[in-house]
């Protein structure tokens, strides 16, 4: 897979490139390459963003930037660019990101993630250059770097043989594998610390045993007490 991140902030990517699981990915044949709008831009002095019409606070990331920055990179009309590669909009009002996007976008050749700063990006940019936008979370970030960030590591780590062990990404929490479910507890030695247990059944050497445990285990935290919202969508309130 081909993912191109365009961005103000290249060298915020540097810590992230580091991790295995990207470093595997990259060794691999893998790429992630990195476009800075700044380099690009068709105004003076470097400017990418503007003041929002109609007022109000922050600065937009201006479409002829991002045109001239997708443009030379691509060299072709973005307008051209989504039947091509999936071109997705960084936004907190976006699609949110979850196990099922994911999968979605790691089936995909290529990728493109434009990152916004400030207060985002100019919206005709995802009416026409992009094929869709996504978001992390109901909340607001600075910028979209960490975003990107976000969808390229969990999208590389479901490449095959970008983590250590093939079978770890198959029956994680959120996958097909655990009906959508979040997964069930792991623990590690000690057995015991501080009075405090390891469940029996997985001392047991029982597989069949450790696999319906696990199982209902996961099931559990779906409606448990604790249970964290199933899914996404969910308007707030209704879930814990
Ligand atoms: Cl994709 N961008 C920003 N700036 N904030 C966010 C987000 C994206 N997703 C959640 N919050």
């Amino acid at each position: 897979m081909d993912i191109d991140v365009f961005t103000l902030f290249p060298g915020a990517f540097g810590w992230f490139e580091g991790q295995r699981h990207v470093a595997n990915a990259i060794a691999q044949g893998h790429t992630l390459s990195y476009v800075n709008y700044r380099d690009h831009t068709p105004l003076s002095a470097g400017q990418v963003d503007d003041t929002p019409f109609g007022g109000g606070a922050g600065m937009v990331l201006r479409i002829d930037v991002i045109e001239a920055a997708l443009h030379a990179r691509y060299g072709t009309d973005p307008v051209e660019l989504p039947s091509r590669r999936r071109v997705i909009a960084l936004t907190p009002s976006g699609r949110l990101l979850d196990d099922r996007l994911v999968d979605e976008l790691a089936a995909e050749p290529a990728l493109t993630l434009l990152s916004g700063r400030y207060e985002g990006l100019d919206e005709r940019v995802i009416d026409h250059f992009c094929s869709g936008a996504v978001s992390i979370g109901r909340y607001v970030l600075a910028g979209g770097e960490l975003p990107a960030m976000v969808v390229c590591d969990a999208v590389l780590r479901k490449l095959p043989g970008a983590l250590g062990q093939e079978a770890s990404a198959l029956e994680e929490s959120f996958s097909d594998a655990l009906g959508g479910a979040p997964e069930y507890p792991q623990y590690t030695r000690p057995a015991e610390h501080r009075g405090w247990r390891v469940p029996d059944v997985l001392l047991s050497g029982h597989h069949a045993a450790i696999r319906e445990w696990r199982l209902e285990q996961s099931r559990a935290k779906l409606s448990g007490p604790e249970a964290q919202t199933a899914d996404p969508d969910d308007p707030p309130g209704t879930s814990r």
